[in-house]
């Protein structure tokens, strides 16, 4: 029965890394997924991360058991502060609902099953470009979903005017999922004034916002100010509608593999009437109910250390270190490469490189530049011209900027 069964396409990013490591060539570059190495290519374990893994290895408690189906209650606690913040409202005043779920991918997985139960009929909207794997999450729960202009190719810049017209135009309480920071792939987020805009328009079509925080820390190298696009929208729709925070450490703990997250439903106030109580707790059941039936129970490890990390002065300290660890050493990857690039001629305004932020630069080359790039030279990126900048580092950075000159002068 399953001999017609359709061949798919191997995935977008893991596809390169499958590529990537079966090339024999001696020098390769991997700008491809979005994962952090240090400065000679290698995965980094982060400080904090090496501590936080000896402080639970030292706990006499130290076991495998399984967790509760809403996962750790020290990550989930931890997750919504950070995120949040200490002085978050929404959370003194009792009006979130959280989950721990499989990193940001899972979280957008139980938002896109909660919608399809609860509110199917609504069609989640996605930035132009996204992520790629947001249209298959939502469209695998059988979602419809539709395009919101963010990128305009002309200027490297944000097409505000494009985005807030769709704001208006698409269906009045639709889902418009808004990437907190760093956005993936374009590197370019809007300013204060510009989310201010955004939020607005929401509020005034009555859609409801799903925030996917894959990368707090990574645009600023701050926690707190890489934040403010979601402490702004849980502020203005306090009082208007509930909010959806997908929340991922695959990158900022550098937990790739372990698979830490957390969804939280932030509710808005309600009149005394509403018994605000039983609200959570329902949707709390709808949550562990999906949750016990895809995974049982949230994997306990990289969530101990995530805990441990978020729970402990010492570490917490330590990782605000590490996050300006990374994003420093990614800017100053931006800055080599430009600088490359303007001495090497190459056709072309290069700025947009260090104007991006987060770990993604939106390069512009095309996808036959990008082709070439990888048959002649083994640098590998995506076939959109998106580029990890994590993976340039000292000893490849002008290779790479050579490489571009060549594939660009073709
Ligand atoms: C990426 O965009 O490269 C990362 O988010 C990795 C992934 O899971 O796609």
């Amino acid at each position: 029965i399953f001999n017609s069964v359709e061949q798919l396409p191997a995935d977008a990013l893991f596809g390169i890394k499958q590529r990537l490591s079966q090339d024999p060539r001696p020098v390769k570059v991997d700008l491809g997924i979005g994962a952090y190495r240090d400065d000679s290519g290698k995965p980094w374990v982060l400080p904090s991360v090496r501590e936080a893994e000896e402080v639970i290895r030292q706990d006499p408690s130290y076991n495998h058991e399984y967790l509760g189906i809403s996962g750790l209650t020290a990550l989930i606690q931890g997750a919504a502060k950070v995120l949040f913040g200490e002085d978050s409202e929404a959370l003194a005043e009792g009006r979130v609902v959280s989950t721990q779920s499989l990193s940001g991918t899972g979280a957008l997985h139980v938002a896109a099953r909660f919608f399809s139960k609860f509110c199917g009929d609504r069609v989640v909207y996605l930035s132009d470009p996204t992520w790629a794997n947001h249209n298959a999450i939502f469209e695998t729960m059988g979602l419809k979903t539709a395009t919101y202009p963010y990128w305009d190719a002309a200027s490297k810049s944000l097409n505000l005017t494009g985005y807030l017209e769709a704001i208006k135009s698409a269906p009045k309480g639709s889902v418009f999922v808004l990437h907190a920071c760093a956005h993936n792939p374009t590197g370019l987020d809007p300013d204060r004034s510009q989310w201010t805009s955004i939020l607005d328009a929401i509020i005034e079509r009555e859609h409801i916002v799903l925030f996917d925080s894959a990368y707090q820390g990574f645009a600023s190298g701050d926690l707190d100010r890489d934040a403010f696009a979601v402490r702004l929208g849980l502020k203005k729709l306090a009082d208007v509608s509930p909010v959806v925070v997908c929340q991922s450490f695959a990158k900022n703990v550098g937990m790739y593999g372990e698979r830490a997250g957390c969804f939280h439903l932030v509710l808005p106030r309600q009149d005394a009437s509403v018994d605000v109580g039983s609200i959570k707790s329902a949707v709390l059941s709808q949550l562990n109910k999906i949750t016990r039936s895809e995974l049982s129970n949230p994997p306990a490890y990289g969530a101990k250390i995530v805990a441990t990390v978020l729970n402990t002065p010492r570490l917490t300290e330590q990782w605000h270190k590490d996050m300006v660890t990374m994003s420093s050493r990614i800017i100053k990857m931006r800055h080599e490469l430009r600088d490359h690039l303007v001495k090497l001629n190459t056709p072309g305004n290069w700025d947009h490189i260090v104007n991006q932020t987060g770990m993604f630069s939106y390069t512009g080359l095309h996808p036959e530049m990008v082709k070439r790039l990888e048959k002649e030279h083994a640098v590998y990126l995506v076939s959109s011209g998106r580029a990890s900048i994590a993976g340039l580092n000292s000893g490849n950075v002008e290779y790479v900027a050579k490489a571009i000159n060549e594939v660009v002068n073709y």
